[in-house]
């Protein structure tokens, strides 16, 4: 009895786990852009204002998207951005380099 719980348990937790796979529209990965345009301009301005404080701005197109992620991942903290500030970001870099 506990044991087919458990599997019925499992199964449950299987499955969540697999849902979001099978339907990337609803993916919120740092890949797919989730901001609006607003929060891409606003992304801009952070940009220009703290991406440029210890270094130059940096150039966005001189790395790729998926560097970009390793790059935000580092230097968000840095500046002191939120996690939303640091998704507008990535996305306003993002959006320039297509
Ligand atoms: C508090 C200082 C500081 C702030 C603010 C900062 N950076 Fe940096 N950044 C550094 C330092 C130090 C390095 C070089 C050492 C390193 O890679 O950690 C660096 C390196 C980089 C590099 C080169 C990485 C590479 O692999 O070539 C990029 C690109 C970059 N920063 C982008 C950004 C962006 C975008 C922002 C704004 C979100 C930002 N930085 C804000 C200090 C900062």
């Amino acid at each position: 009895m506990k044991n087919s719980i458990f599997i019925a348990t499992l199964s449950v937790v299987l499955l969540a786990s697999c849902t979001p796979k099978t339907s990337p529209a609803t993916a919120t990965t740092m890949g797919a852009s989730t901001s609006t345009a607003e929060q891409i301009v606003q992304g801009k301005t952070i940009f220009e204002n703290s991406c440029g404080k210890c270094h130059k701005l940096p150039e966005p197109t001189a790395h790729t998207s998926v560097q970009w992620v390793g790059i935000m991942n580092s230097m968000a903290p840095k500046a002191k951005l939120t996690d939303a500030q640091h998704q507008w970001v990535y996305d306003y870099i993002v959006s320039v380099k297509k």
